[in-house]
C-alpha cells in the first residue's frame, strides 16, 4: 500500500523510479511514409541518477526525451513517469505529469523583453503572490550563481549566463526528474562545465534525475551512466569506466560528431 505522503501533486509516486520504459517504439508519419525512428526501447531510471543519452545525429535521442515528457504521444508500449503509465492519458493528465518535469533545451527559449527574474517567475506556479514569486525566482537564480544578475534582459548576458536562466526555469517549481537536450551545445568549455557540475550537484543533493542528451564528450564524467542510442535502439548502457573501456575514444569522436 502507498502511504498518502509518498503522493506528490497530481496522483505520482515518489518511491518508483523515475521513469521505466518497457518495448516502446515510435513511428514518424502516416501510410507508406511512415517510418519507425524507436526500435524497443526498455530503460529504467531510478531516483537520483544522472544519466547521459549520447549517439550519432538522428538517432532518435530528442524523440525519446520528448516521449518521456509527455511532450509526443506513445504509440506502442508502455512508459511510465513517475511511477505513473503515461499511455492513454488525457491531454490534462498529460499537463499533470509535465508539472513533475524540468525542461532544459539548447536554445534556452528565454523572453527578452523579460529579466532574468520575470522569465523564471513566469514559470512559477501555485501562487498568485508576487513577492513570492520575485522572491524564489531570486533565490533559485542565486542557487545558479546569478543572484547579481536577476534583473539583467538575456541581451545583456552572456550565453551560459543565458543558460543558468533557462536551468533555473526548469528548477524553480523543484521537478523530481529533469530533461536535458544538448544544454551545453551553445556554451564554451568554461560555460558548458559550470552548467553540468550544477546538475551535478542537484541530483546528488536533492536526489533529482536528470536525464541529459549531450555530444560533449568533455562533460561524460558527470554522468553515474551513459546510455547510447545507435539508428534507434538501445546499443549500450554503460557506467564511466565500463564506457571508456567499450568505446575507443577515436571512434567515439567520430560518431559523436556525425552530423
Ligand atoms: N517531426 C518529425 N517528422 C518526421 N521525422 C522526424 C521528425 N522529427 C524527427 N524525425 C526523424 O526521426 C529521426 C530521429 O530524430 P531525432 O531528432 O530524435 O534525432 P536526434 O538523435 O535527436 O538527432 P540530433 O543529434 O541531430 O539532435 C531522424 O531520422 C529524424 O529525421
Ligand atoms: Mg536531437
Amino acid at each position: 500500500m502507498i502511504e498518502p505522503s509518498s503522493i506528490a501533486p497530481g496522483g505520482l509516486t515518489l518511491e518508483a523510479p523515475a521513469v521505466r520504459i518497457q518495448n516502446l517504439n515510435y513511428f514518424f508519419g502516416q501510410g507508406d511514409l511512415r517510418k519507425q525512428v524507436l526500435f524497443d526501447i526498455n530503460l529504467v531510471l531510478p531516483r537520483g541518477q544522472i544519466v547521459i543519452m549520447t549517439g550519432p545525429s538522428g538517432s532518435g535521442k530528442t524523440t525519446l526525451l520528448t516521449l518521456i515528457g509527455a511532450l509526443r504521444t506513445v504509440q506502442n508500449g508502455s512508459l511510465e513517469v513517475l511511477g505513473q503509465e503515461i499511455v492513454g492519458l488525457s491531454k490534462s493528465q498529460l499537463v499533470e505529469v509535465r508539472r513533475n518535469i524540468g525542461f532544459i533545451f539548447q536554445a534556452h527559449n528565454l523572453f527578452d523583453s523579460l529579466t532574468a527574474s520575470q522569465n523564471v517567475e513566469m514559470a512559477i506556479e501555485l501562487t498568485h503572490d508576487w513577492k513570492e514569486k520575485r522572491q524564489r525566482a531570486v533565490d533559485v537564480l542565486s542557487q545558479v550563481g546569478l543572484g547579481d544578475r536577476v534583473d539583467y534582459k538575456p541581451k545583456a548576458l552572456s550565453g551560459g549566463q543565458k543558460q543558468r536562466v533557462a536551468i533555473a526555469r526548469a528548477l524553480v517549481n523543484q521537478p523530481p526528474l529533469i530533461l536535458a537536450d544538448e544544454p551545453t551545445a551553445a556554451l564554451d568549455k568554461k560555460s558548458g562545465r559550470d552548467v553540468v557540475t550544477l546538475m551535478q550537484k542537484l541530483a546528488k543533493e536533492e536526489d533529482r534525475t536528470i536525464l541529459m542528451v549531450t555530444h560533449d564528450n568533455r562533460i561524460l564524467d558527470v554522468a553515474d551512466r551513459i546510455i547510447t542510442l545507435v539508428d534507434g535502439r538501445l546499443e549500450s548502457d554503460d557506467n564511466l569506466d565500463q564506457f571508456v573501456v567499450s568505446h575507443d575514444p577515436k571512434a567515439l569522436d567520430r560518431r559523436m560528431f556525425i552530423i
